[in-house]
């Protein structure tokens, strides 16, 4: 059984469309979505529905996802982001809207694995992890030997063997006895320096985790932001990779 885990995918239709091309080419069986569908560039929509029609087994709700399925005021998030939610509001349909409302903010897959968007111990607070310290405080609520999670757009990989060490991954062998926090990247807005759309495989039989990176229209992508009149940072920061 081959697993794409497929994260923060911010509305990069460009983006999510060549990892699935990708995932095809590469067999993939089943798909896990671990947040983050919509926010920041310009295709909600289009964003959601291919999500839908996908075969995901579990679908986690981001912050941008919560954001856009209330209309409750906009707290604790910068300006672009904040404009680019009100905008998507518009965008989803009452239906997309709703089922975006109903996702689980962390969700246990089977006896292996559980996927969340930010963090296992109050996921609602959508803290972040970038280092050993944050990353051993999530594990303590962490009762899989995986754990897949996203919101930084960092692919970073944890593992737990008495200490907690981690740092960058390419690919991963799952050690028995060892517990691991797998940032899975970023498919619609890489935040690690490399402008490619990030995703993971993971591979129980083979017992494998690997980071892939795929080239896409980027663009593309920015023409459409620049059409709906989302700011122009949000444009310039995917060919950034920042
Ligand atoms: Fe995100």
């Amino acid at each position: 059984m081959k697993y794409a885990i497929l994260g923060d995918i911010h509305a990069n239709f460009e983006a999510l469309d060549a990892v699935l091309a990708e995932c095809e080419r590469l067999k993939v069986d089943k798909f896990l979505c671990i947040g983050d569908i919509v926010g920041y560039n310009a295709d909600p929509g289009r964003c959601v529905e291919t999500v839908q029609e996908l075969d995901v087994e579990v679908v986690i709700k981001g912050n941008h996802d919560e954001q856009a399925s209330v209309d409750t005021e906009l707290i604790g998030f910068n300006p672009q982001a904040a404009m680019a939610i009100e905008w998507t509001r518009n965008q989803l349909s009452e239906e997309q809207r709703l089922w975006l409302a109903s996702l689980p903010l962390r969700k246990t897959l089977d006896a292996r694995v559980t996927l969340v968007h930010a963090t296992l111990d109050v996921p609602e607070r959508w803290g972040y992890i970038f280092d050993k310290f944050t990353a051993a405080a999530c594990m303590n609520y962490q009762f899989t030997a995986l754990c897949f999670f996203g919101h930084t757009h960092v692919p970073l990989a944890f593992s737990k063997f008495g200490d907690v060490s981690g740092g960058r991954y390419d690919e991963l062998k799952i050690e028995p006895g060892h517990k691991y926090l797998i940032n899975v990247g970023s498919v619609g807005q890489p935040r690690d320096g490399d402008p490619r759309a990030a995703f993971v495989m993971y591979d129980p039989d083979d017992r494998m985790v690997r980071l892939h990176r795929v080239e896409y229209d980027i663009q593309a992508c920015q023409e459409k932001i620049r059409e709906a009149g989302l700011p122009e940072r949000l444009a310039q920061r995917l060919a950034a990779g920042r």
